[in-house]
């Protein structure tokens, strides 16, 4: 099938936080592959053109130029670019449905379902098609159902190989993987299919690294994976709640239990809550698939990792409501940070726009600064009427504040001059730090009253 002087030609549909870095990582160590990313969004296509990429990823820049016009390259035309594909990547997006049977929990697969049948439709050769979204356990049976329809004999052998990456962190996570997972069928074209798909990661990634395993362990992995991941930070979270009534403190509870090796010290800051695209959803996924099953329990269990962050985020604000006098109406807050995590500028699912849309039901003036996300913080707050003022400069969005709150974990934060913030703000002045970074000793004496998560508030009053 390949022409030219590639030795494969790899197609990626879905341009987004996932498609756009995995692909160019691909492209920028694989020189022999042409690797082509299309997307139906003309405007995320045409950005990706240009030096303002529409994601903001560390590094990232660095490695779609090093790739791009060369063997990489970005294009609307997805049906030629099917013609032509030896390998498709599918990495549209798969949220949770909004409407009918499995409403709010289980994944919406129409994107997907689109892509298989387009796919169907255009193609004139054989073609491997590699499940990179996230997906339901047995996604692939389903897909292959569709594919396996075509008249013309074709041949789909059908991949599962998630994406692990962390966002703020993705060319760190893909230039050097904890692993690679790659599923297939254990049939003979399942494992030729399977290979072919390992041979792309051998490039850069140690053999070792690279975990195969049959198709519906490796779509499984994936929403587990989150589970766990999720499950950490909710179950700190708890802890921070019970700490803040017995004056333990969470990250010294935090460090005790995260030095025994069988815990491990990650995922245990203990925060506002998680936010991300992914974490509510794939959970919400699995547990549908759970009831589905009628494993109503294990639904249940997982189900309250997501309520746990529910409470998590609205005990922040209830908190900050409560302690500024019961009362926020016509007081300015200062909100630090609006993006999920630091070093993205993704909003989806931010605790922030919890925190936003109940300060601004009090009737409270919100200023919000971030250095990555206020495009985004202006679309997720669009509708809603209220006294919403956005700055990139944080000294100007604490200016005249009763409050700030800190929501996202950006180091800038860390070192800002905290005395000339003080000074410009009004009295009492309130420092609510959601992700426990801050020097809160320091704040404490320069005149702030300081609450943290999971540790008692140093008050002046
Ligand atoms: N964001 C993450 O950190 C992350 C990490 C691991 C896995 N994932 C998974 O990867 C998948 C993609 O996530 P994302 O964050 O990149 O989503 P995204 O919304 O940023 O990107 C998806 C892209 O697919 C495009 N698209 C939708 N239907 C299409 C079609 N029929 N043809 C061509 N393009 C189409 C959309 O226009 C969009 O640009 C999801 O399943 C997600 O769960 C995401």
């Amino acid at each position: 099938m390949t022409t030219g002087n590639f030795e494969k030609r790899i197609l990626c549909i879905g341009a987004g936080y996932v498609g756009g870095p995995t692909m160019a990582m691909i492209a920028a160590k694989c020189p022999q592959y042409e690797v082509t990313i299309v997307d139906i969004n003309e405007a995320r296509i045409k950005a990706w053109q240009t030096d303002n990429l529409p994601i903001y990823e560390p590094g990232l820049l660095e490695v779609v130029k090093q790739a791009r016009n060369k063997n990489l390259f970005f294009s609307t035309d997805i049906d030629n670019n099917i013609k032509k594909a030896d390998i498709i990547f599918v990495s549209v997006n798969t949220p949770t449905k909004t409407y009918g049977e499995g409403e709010g929990k289980a994944a919406d697969l129409q994107f997907w379902e689109k892509t298989a049948r387009n796919i169907l439709k255009v193609s004139e050769s054989d073609k491997i098609i590699v499940e990179k979204s996230t997906l339901p356990v047995r996604t692939a049976h389903a897909m292959e159902r569709i594919l396996d329809a075509n008249a013309n004999g074709l041949k789909f052998e059908v991949i599962s190989n998630p994406e692990f990456l962390a966002e703020g962190s993705a060319i760190q996570d893909m230039e050097n993987p904890d692993r690679i997972l790659i599923g297939s069928h254990e049939t003979e074209s399942g494992l030729k299919a399977r290979q072919a798909i390992v041979d792309i990661y051998a490039n850069w990634v140690p053999r070792e690294r690279i975990i195969t395993s049959n198709l519906w362990s490796a779509e499984l992995s994936k929403l587990v994976a989150n589970a766990f991941l999720a499950q950490r930070i909710s179950s700190i979270n708890s802890i921070s709640a019970l700490c803040e009534v017995t004056e333990a403190n969470v990250a010294e509870v935090a460090r005790a239990i995260g030095t025994d090796s069988r815990i491990g010290p990650k995922f245990l800051n203990a925060s506002v809550g998680f936010g991300g695209s992914c974490f509510k959803k794939d959970i919400l996924n699995l547990v549908y698939i759970c009831e589905h099953y009628g494993l109503h329990e294990v639904a249940r269990y997982w189900e309250s990792v997501v309520s746990m962050n529910e409470y998590q985020e609205q005990r922040f604000v209830t908190n900050m409501i409560k302690v500024m006098f019961n009362t926020v109406a016509e007081k300015r807050i200062a909100l630090f940070g609006f993006a999920f995590k630091a070093n993205t500028g993704d909003t989806r699912e931010s605790p922030a726009i919890h925190v936003t849309k109940n300060l601004i039901a009090e009737c409270a003036q919100v200023a919000i600064t971030d250095p990555k996300a206020l495009d985004n913080a202006k679309l997720d707050l669009k509708d809603i009427a209220g006294n919403i003022e956005f700055t990139e400069n944080v000294y100007e969005a604490a200016q005249g504040a009763h409050a700030i709150a800190i929501l996202t974990e950006w180091d800038e934060y860390k070192t800002l001059d905290y005395e000339k913030i003080f000074q410009s703000m009004e009295k009492p002045a309130f420092i609510f730090d959601g992700r426990n970074i801050l020097d809160h000793d320091r704040l404490y004496k320069i005149g702030f009253n300081v609450f943290t998560i999971g540790a008692p508030p140093r008050k002046h009053f």
